[in-house]
C-alpha cells in the first residue's frame, strides 16, 4: 500500500489495461492508459502540477500568488486542485456551455470561475482565451496558457512518455492520443521516438476540428461545432508539434460516444467521449498489424464526468446518436 504526504504525490503513474473491443484476437496487443486514475480524474493533473511546480521552483510563483487559465473543465479542476495544495489562488475562465457539474467541481477546490459568452470566436476579446490573457496581463497573474506552453509538452515528455516506455518494457510500437492542446501527444511521442524512432505517433481529431487539415495539408481551415469534449480545436496551438504526427485519424461524435459506451458495457472501462474516439482510432490502427505490434491509447478522463451527456440515453437520442424511440417505447 502507498502512503502519500499529500494528494500531489498521486499525480502521474497511471495504469495500462488491455483493450479488446475492436482489436482482432490474432492481431496486435492493445492497451489503454487510464488517466482517470489521477486525483482530479483527468490527464490535466500532470500538466497543471508540472507547470506550477516549475514556476515555483524558479521563483516566478510563490504562495499567495494567483494563477489563471482558460478551460473547458478538466484543466480547471486540475489547476484548482494543485493551487489549493500549494497555497495559490486560482482563476479559471470558461465558456457558458461548460456543464454546471464541471464549474462546481472547479469551485469546490476553492477557485474562482469566470464565465464567458459561448458564441465568442477565438480572437473575440469577450471569449475565454482572450479574457484569461487580458486579466493575467492587467493584474500580473501567472498565466498557465496551456495551449502554447512548452512546459505543458514537457510535463508529458517527463512523465507520460517514460511511463509508457517502462510499463511496456520498451515494446510499444504505436501511440494513439487525442489532441486538445497537443501537449500530451507531443510530449509523450517525442520521448518515445527518442527511445525508438520507429514508434508511430497517431493523433486523433474530432470531425469539425481544424487539426487534421493543418497536419495533412499544412493549412488553417475554419472548423465547425462538435460535441466531444477535451480534444480538437478551432485555433492552431504551439503545444502541438506537427512534425511528430505520423498519421491523423478523424473520428465523428457518433463513433466517439457509441464506442465509449460499448467499452463501458463490455469491458467495464467507463471513460469519456474523447477516449471513445481514441478507442475507435485504435481499431483502425490495429487493422492489418502483426501480433508483435503493441498499441497504446490514452484515455483522458472518466465516464462519470459525462453522465448527463454520452451516458444519458435521452441526451444521446436528442443529439441523434441513438435511434429515436417509437410508439409505446416512448412511454
Ligand atoms: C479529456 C481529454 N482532455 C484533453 C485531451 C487532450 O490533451 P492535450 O490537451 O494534452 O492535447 C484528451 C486527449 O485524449 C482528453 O481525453
Amino acid at each position: 500500500m502507498r502512503v502519500c504526504d499529500n494528494i500531489l504525490d498521486l499525480v502521474n503513474h497511471t495504469p495500462l489495461v488491455r483493450l479488446r473491443t475492436g482489436i482482432p484476437e490474432t492481431g496486435p496487443k492493445a492497451y489503454v492508459k487510464l488517466e482517470f486514475f489521477s486525483p482530479t480524474g483527468s490527464l490535466k493533473d500532470r500538466m497543471a502540477l508540472h507547470i506550477i511546480r516549475k514556476a515555483m521552483t524558479r521563483g516566478r510563483l510563490k504562495p499567495g500568488d494567483t494563477v489563471i487559465d482558460n478551460t473547458s473543465g478538466n484543466t480547471g479542476s486540475a489547476v484548482a486542485m494543485v493551487a489549493s495544495v500549494l497555497g495559490l489562488k486560482a482563476i479559471l475562465v470558461t465558456p457558458e456551455k461548460t456543464s454546471q457539474e464541471k464549474v462546481d467541481l472547479i469551485r469546490s477546490y476553492g477557485a474562482e470561475v469566470i464565465i464567458t459568452p459561448a458564441d465568442a470566436a477565438p480572437d473575440d476579446p469577450r471569449g475565454c482565451y482572450m479574457v484569461a490573457r487580458d486579466l493575467a496581463r492587467k493584474h500580473g497573474y501567472f498565466d498557465i496558457d496551456q495551449y502554447n506552453s512548452q512546459d505543458n509538452v514537457e510535463a508529458h515528455y517527463l512523465t507520460t512518455g517514460p511511463e509508457i516506455w517502462e510499463d511496456t518494457a520498451g515494446k510499444v510500437t504505436h501511440l494513439v492520443a487525442g489532441i486538445g492542446t497537443g501537449g500530451t501527444f507531443s510530449g509523450a511521442v517525442r520521448y518515445l521516438k527518442e527511445r525508438n524512432p520507429d514508434i508511430r505517433g497517431i493523433a486523433v481529431d474530432p470531425e469539425g476540428s481544424i487539426f487534421a487539415d493543418y497536419i495533412r495539408e499544412n493549412k488553417e481551415t475554419v472548423g465547425y461545432a462538435y460535441k466531444v469534449e477535451g480534444i480538437g480545436t478551432d485555433v492552431i496551438t504551439k503545444a502541438l508539434h506537427p512534425e511528430l504526427v505520423d498519421e491523423v485519424i478523424t473520428v465523428s461524435d457518433n463513433d466517439s460516444f457509441n464506442r465509449a459506451r460499448l467499452i463501458s458495457r463490455t469491458e467495464g472501462i467507463s471513460a469519456g467521449g474523447s477516449s471513445g474516439a481514441v478507442a475507435f482510432a485504435m481499431e483502425k490502427v490495429a487493422d492489418g498489424l502483426s501480433p508483435e505490434a503493441l498499441i497504446v491509447g490514452i484515455f483522458g478522463d472518466a465516464g462519470m464526468r459525462y453522465l448527463s451527456k454520452c451516458y444519458n440515453d435521452k441526451w444521446m437520442r436528442e443529439q441523434g446518436f441513438l435511434p429515436a424511440l417509437k410508439g409505446a417505447q416512448k412511454l
